[in-house]
């Protein structure tokens, strides 16, 4: 039995180590070594061990981790985690006050606060009493996932709340952070995954992903985790006049904030600290891709409010892309899903804002031969966030006459049938319809998390499954047997049996997650979750007009066409069919917030010029798809100018107005164009 003294000595020590985890990680100002941090630590690890009653999950003890979880529960967040509005120059951020002047009608100085934007995970922590109770990550901004103990295991993390100001401890309290792992921890942790002949982590916001989802915590905690906060969420004491004073008050009550924050500062002093932070981003000891501005005032925070996406009062502004040169050592030609044949360069690898590149978009066969790109090229590339990288220009001068022109096929590379390039369309495409890449792809598609989300169904067991003729069409998945998914390669009873367990419980689907599924031309999650909310049952959708698609908020005269053919083409109405019969269940309580995650949803969009990498149509689609809008004429209305080559008199006109105007590349970021 432990004796009083015992007890006295155990909460002593958790306080003591508290104190001194706040004094090493808040206040950057420790009071004992390292060595003697270590002692008092496991004098409370003895002592816990002995006497297993004096156990509390608030212990400094508990960052080695907890017993593993069998699976994640899902959280609400009480007030939704939105994102956040990008602007990528100087000129966006301008036009970010000039709006925020517009809305408030204000027209003197307002001021903001300034932070790192760090590239890492968003998380919510709640403490009740001033205990660390419950973390989730940010999920899809309204549900996360219950990471507590994972989260419990960051050093960083308060697990009680004291400080050293006395300040008030709320009763309730949601905070918000970025969770993320520094650039030498990440050198070293990919050391040691090599070491262990593990494949490494391809930056460091992967590996603070991947380490912040274990389900094992004891593997979390040996993980080099960290946190800066940012934010509140729900909170019920008074909250301060501004956001400075909210970090302020977080960090007097044990919460790391960033130091190199700037608060109360104006629109001339942001613009400065933008170019500051870009010309510093490399001396920072993690890595940033660029600031977060936020009005200060919380009032006036307030009566700005929210899009359906992401706050009005709040702007990420992202840096330049990073660029380094290289060899392109192949071109080889992919086909996508739809069929088009997407020449991709593969590069003598080389590491770009922590990223190991090795492949890069070449987008079509113009844009090779408009940059004249040729293999054995030495050529730039360009990553920037996270777009897929693209070579950006080819260094001539560096040539030696062995580089080779490149032809695009005339035959699609994977099933050898001929391959069209329509009139006005860049792209070239496979038009037969039983392709093997076409299907690969439709089937991953069908297989990936926002659709049947099958586990464990990647890219290699898909192209085993379509080339041995075991799967032709979607509907073959329900019907795989045992047996024949035993023999392939890399599975056994075990994994075959976990497969076909993972297909049986995605027979179960959300009728959006259906309908984005199907693959759908211009079909994606958004557009799929409007269908979804208009028509509700899958016969109320076969039977719609070109007209009624149109009408809905957010689809567009191509989404609509595309639609209609769809759900009009005999082999279509098929394979709904077959999949029903094969046991796929729609569930018909869809009543997923149809809100969309993009960044162009509810945003009007005015095209001019021409674009060099996709048609005015294709540039159209992209942008109904997200949620947004295009109309023929610039007006009050309009949110953004995409100003292609040699644009016109729009393009004037928007530029009077204030309106933001984007060049094509800026274009192809917000709408992710991807490989
Ligand atoms: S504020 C409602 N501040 O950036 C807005 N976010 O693109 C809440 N991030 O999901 C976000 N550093 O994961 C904010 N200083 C910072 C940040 C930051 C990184 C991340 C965060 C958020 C994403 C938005």
């Amino acid at each position: 039995m432990a004796d009083k003294k015992t007890k006295q000595r155990v909460e002593y020590l958790r306080s003591e180590l508290h104190r001194h985890n706040y004094r090493y990680y808040i206040l950057d100002d420790p009071e004992i070594s390292d060595a003697e941090y270590d002692r008092l630590i496991g004098e409370l690890i003895m002592l816990e061990n002995e006497y297993p009653e004096f156990s509390s999950p608030t212990s400094p003890t508990v960052r080695v981790g907890s017993p593993p979880l069998d699976k994640f529960e899902t959280i609400a967040h009480t007030i939704p985690m939105l994102s956040l509005d990008n602007a990528f120059s100087e000129g966006e951020i301008l036009n970010f006050e000039a709006r925020i002047k517009r809305n408030l009608k204000i027209e003197g100085q307002i001021l903001y606060t300034a932070e790192p934007k760090i590239d890492g995970i968003a998380v919510e922590l709640i403490y009740e009493d001033g205990k660390l109770v419950t973390a989730a990550t940010r999920g899809d901004g309204f549900y996360g996932e219950v990471i507590t103990e994972n989260v419990r295991t960051i050093r960083s993390v308060p697990l009680v709340l004291t400080g050293e100001n006395n300040p008030e401890i709320p009763l309730y309290l949601e905070v918000r952070g970025e969770v993320f792992i520094s650039k030498k921890a990440f050198e070293k942790l990919n050391r040691k995954q090599e070491q262990k002949g593990i494949p490494a982590f391809a930056n460091p916001r992967n590996a603070a992903a991947g380490s912040l989802r274990q389900l094992d915590s004891g593997i979390t905690a040996q993980r080099p985790l960290e946190i800066f906060f940012y934010g509140l969420g729900k909170i019920d004491t008074m909250v301060p006049e501004t956001h400075g004073q909210i970090l302020s008050m977080l960090k007097n009550m044990g919460f790391r904030i960033n130091r190199n924050i700037r608060a109360g500062i104006d629109m001339v002093q942001v613009l400065d600290y933008y170019r500051q932070l870009y010309e510093k981003r490399h001396e920072l000891e993690y890595e940033i891709d660029g600031i977060v501005v936020k009005v200060d005032n919380l009032k006036l925070q307030r009566q700005l409010g929210f899009t359906s996406k992401s706050p009005r009062w709040a702007i990420a502004c992202k840096f330049k892309a990073t660029q380094e040169t290289t060899r392109i050592l192949d071109i080889q030609v992919q086909v996508g899903r739809t069929g088009t044949l997407t020449p991709v360069a593969y590069l003598e690898p080389v590491t770009i804002a922590g990223a190991r590149v090795s492949r890069a978009t070449l987008h079509n066969e113009d844009e090779i031969k408009r940059k004249d790109i040729r293999i054995g090229d030495m050529v730039f590339v360009e990553r920037a966030g996270d777009v897929i990288p693209k070579v950006t220009k080819v260094i001539k001068s560096l040539r030696t006459g062995d580089e080779k022109v490149f032809q695009m096929p005339q035959s699609c590379p994977v099933c050898k049938s001929q391959v069209v390039r329509e009139e006005n369309e860049a792209a070239t495409r496979c038009i037969n319809a039983a392709c093997p890449a076409q299907l690969k792809e439709n089937i991953r598609h069908f297989a990936s998390t926002h659709a049947f989300d099958i586990d464990g169904l990647g890219q290699k067991l898909v192209e085993q499954l379509v080339d041995k003729n075991l799967v032709s069409s979607f509907e073959d998945l329900f019907n795989l047997q045992q047996q024949a998914l035993e023999k392939l390669d890399r599975m056994g009873p075990k994994s075959a049996k976990n497969l076909l367990d993972a297909i049986s419980e995605s027979k179960k689907i959300s009728f959006s997650k259906f309908l984005y599924a199907l693959g759908i031309r211009h079909v994606g999650t958004h557009v799929a979750k409007l269908l979804a909310n208009h028509y509700g049952t899958i016969e109320n959708l076969v039977h719609t007009t070109v007209h009624e698609l149109i009408s809905i908020d957010g689809i567009g005269p191509m989404v609509a066409k595309s639609v209609h053919h769809f759900i009009n083409a005999e082999e279509n109405k098929n394979t709904v069919e077959r999949l029903l019969e094969s046991g796929v269940k729609i569930l018909y309580d869809d009543s997923i917030h149809a809100s969309g995650s993009s960044d162009l949803n509810g945003k009007t969009f005015v095209l001019t010029g021409t674009l060099k990498n996709m048609t005015r149509n294709e540039a159209k689609a992209c942008i109904e798809n997200a949620g947004g809008k295009v109309t023929g004429s610039v007006s009050s209305n309009t949110d953004y100018i995409v100003a292609g080559d040699k644009p016109g008199s729009k393009f004037e006109k928007g530029k009077k107005a204030g309106i933001t105007i984007i060049d094509e590349e800026t274009f192809e970021k917000m709408i992710g164009k991807q490989i």
